[in-house]
């Protein structure tokens, strides 16, 4: 028997500048959708990529004084650094400029002209001559370049036209028949009430005042301009049209698009209609999700307030940025990355419920048990509580994952975790250790804990696949038998006698204010790093910028004298010098042999930062650091105005 099939995309994404965690949300949601579907024994594609034509494009090239490909090729290998750095499974990246795209696009722009559904007709626009780009009225700002601010005039160039009038009453059919192909609802209502009542144009697919795209076929003045280009991924990336289409055939028409709600027209109305012009099945569903903000703004570059995925990951792991962006909102609304309340949900959900349930169930088998997992032997009270709940959990996030609702699913996964940890306040095995008698309860309980954690850690997997994993190490379980997902429905699969091992805590317990500040450090280095200039924040500006008074008073600065100077004997650039720092004698290690003889220093004094921590330098015990001050090739000790005695503090 052949294995169900399951296709899932993502956009494909600019790449004219670092993805931020926007970006990410979606590429999340895709791979937490495959690796729920593999787990369950589809044969999965997953399939993201990047939308790589356009003169966006051609100018952050250009800018950067580069050819486009030669740009491109760079700044795509930072895009699959970003999906391996969250470990995003997908099966095939696609680039509009491979070649094999290409070709198919036109084959497919040809199609379209042969069979009268592209015609050639007069574009006309608003056009900016200086930007050589045409606007719509709405693109304008105050009647200007919205690139450049300068004057537009009316302007109208040839240009071909895609018939997508035509399709208005076929479009309203399939939303009115199929009302889960666009979903969330209110997705669907907006494009019935905002597009389609209000009657379709047909669609200008071409454009010749840039170069950067795939040429039409039969007429190469005119490049295929993007929605034609960029939407065709989805088929050219199975081999659409080719000799070697048996992807195509095996994984068309897709399960699911996903997409954010600003893109949700062109796949919800030009794409299924390209299909229907071209005679191929449609998608089952297009989902339409909502954005990501940064403490409740709108991201973006120019504005200074971009948050990057990077940093959360380096601090705190993947899954907890995971767990995250798909538990704390519904996916088809818009929600907000604060930094306070990611960090509060770190605590909270992930070290107390879960970290906590985990390090405490293991623990407990190693003392109270000898690490050796128990079989159960008498039952008791609570003890059907949490089966029925462990068991009847499954179906419940089973149903919320098939309908992208990732937020109610792991809600109801954290039920099962508090119901568990209650079990144990309620069950109390450290009294029931202390009693020879209650032996054959203890092993009950204990065997009840691990059987609920086998669970959830399935039920966790397709989102948080190194906690899961984790868990299963930590119960000693290693038989896949027990960890696919049909099994997280029955009661009793575990058997006991395995070894439990210890690990490190899945997520060590933050302190707020201090992680606060962590993170947004590492993310102004990030953007820094990324885009060679800071980020303006205020905040940002006061966390990086500024040190406070308390930072200053941690720092001993003391006068020294110099008593003896020797070389170091076993490197050239070093001194090793001997002073005294009030009644106390200090050596300290310094590079200063090529500014300064040792009769150069013999009696002077110095400052030095006395409480730095000792180390050996090539050997050597060096106790503080001596200031200097150098530019360039030069360098010169800091020392006092006027004389003063060494032991003297410097503030
Ligand atoms: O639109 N929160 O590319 P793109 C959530 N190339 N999602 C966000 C987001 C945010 N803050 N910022 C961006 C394109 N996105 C086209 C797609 S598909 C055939 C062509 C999402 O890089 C955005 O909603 O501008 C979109 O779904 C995706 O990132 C790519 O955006
Ligand atoms: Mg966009």
């Amino acid at each position: 028997m052949s294995k169900k099939k399951y296709y899932v995309t993502t956009p494909i994404y600019y790449p004219s500048g670092n993805l931020h965690l926007g970006h990410t949300y979606c590429t999340v949601a895709a791979d937490a959708i495959a690796r729920y579907k593999r787990v369950q024994g589809y044969d999965v594609k997953f399939l993201t990529g990047t939308d790589e034509h356009g003169m966006k494009i051609e100018e952050v090239a250009k800018k950067k004084g580069l050819k486009p490909k030669e740009y491109l090729d760079g700044i795509i290998k930072t895009v699959k650094e970003l999906w391996k750095t969250l470990d995003i499974s997908y099966d095939y990246y696609i680039r509009t400029t491979d070649e094999k795209h290409k070709e198919i696009v036109q084959t497919i722009f040809q199609k379209l002209y042969d069979k009268g559904e592209i015609y050639k007709g007069t574009y006309e626009g608003h056009y900016c001559t200086p930007c050589e780009a045409f606007w719509t009225e709405s693109q304008l700002e105050d009647g200007k370049c919205p690139d450049c601010g300068r004057e537009v005039i009316l302007a109208k160039e040839e240009a071909y036209f895609f018939k997508l009038s035509k399709y208005q009453d076929r479009l309203m059919k399939l939303y009115e028949e199929n009302p889960e192909f666009l979903e969330p609802a209110s997705r669907r209502n907006e494009m019935l009430n905002n597009f389609l009542k209000p009657g379709l144009e047909d669609l200008c697919v071409t454009r010749s005042t840039f170069d950067w795209g795939v040429k039409v076929p039969f007429d190469d003045k005119h490049v295929i301009y993007v929605w034609i280009d960029a939407l065709s991924n989805y088929i050219t990336a199975l081999g659409y049209s080719t000799e070697n289409d048996e992807e195509y055939n095996k994984f068309w028409p897709a399960n699911v698009h996903l997409v954010g709600k600003e893109i949700v027209r062109f796949h919800a109305i030009i794409w299924p209609a390209i299909l229907m012009a071209l005679d191929l099945p449609l998608p089952k569903k297009i989902f339409g999700h909502g954005w990501i903000l940064f403490e409740n703004d709108k991201m973006s570059k120019s504005k200074g307030n971009v948050m990057y995925s990077e940093p959360i990951i380096k601090l705190y792991g993947i899954d907890a940025l995971k767990y995250f962006l798909l538990r704390e909102f519904p996916f088809g609304s818009d929600g907000s990355f604060a930094r306070e309340k990611f960090l509060k949900r770190v605590n909270s959900d992930l070290a107390n419920d879960l970290g906590n349930l985990v390090s405490r169930t293991v623990a407990m088998v190693q003392k109270y048990n000898d690490g050796i997992m128990p079989q159960p032997s008498v039952n008791g009270e609570y003890d059907d509580e949490l089966k029925d709940l462990a068991v009847s959990t499954p179906n419940i996030v089973e149903k919320n994952m098939d309908e992208f609702n990732f937020s109610v699913a792991l809600e109801n996964v954290w039920k099962l975790i508090s119901r568990t940890n209650k079990y144990i306040d309620e069950t109390m095995p450290w009294v029931l250790a202390k009693d020879e008698a209650q032996k054959g309860r203890l092993d009950t309980v204990l065997y009840n804990l691990c059987e609920t954690l086998r669970i959830i850690s399935v039920l966790i997997r397709p989102i948080m696949e190194k906690t899961s994993l984790s868990i299963q190490r930590q119960l000693g379980i290693d038989n896949a038998e027990i960890t696919n997902w049909e099994s997280t429905k029955q009661w009793g699969r575990l058997d006991g006698g395995i070894k439990v091992n210890k690990e490190a805590p899945l997520f060590p317990r933050l302190d707020i204010e201090k992680e606060l500040e962590r993170l947004s450090i590492e993310n102004q280095k990030f953007f820094e790093l990324k885009n060679g200039v800071k980020q303006e924040t205020k905040e940002a500006e006061e966390i990086e910028d500024y040190i406070t008074i308390d930072d200053f008073d941690k720092i001993d600065l003391k006068i020294a004298e110099v008593i003896e100077i020797e070389k170091h004997p076993k490197a050239d650039k070093l001194l090793v010098l001997q002073l005294s720092v009030g009644e106390e004698k200090r050596q300290v290690v310094s590079g200063i042999s090529k500014y300064y003889t040792p009769e150069d220093l013999i009696g002077k004094k110095v400052i030095l930062v006395a409480n730095l921590k000792p180390i050996k330098l090539r050997g050597i015990e060096s106790h503080g650091m001596i200031l200097a001050a150098s530019k360039g090739k030069k360098l010169t000790l800091a020392t006092v105005l006027e004389d003063i005695k060494s032991g003297a503090k410097v503030n």
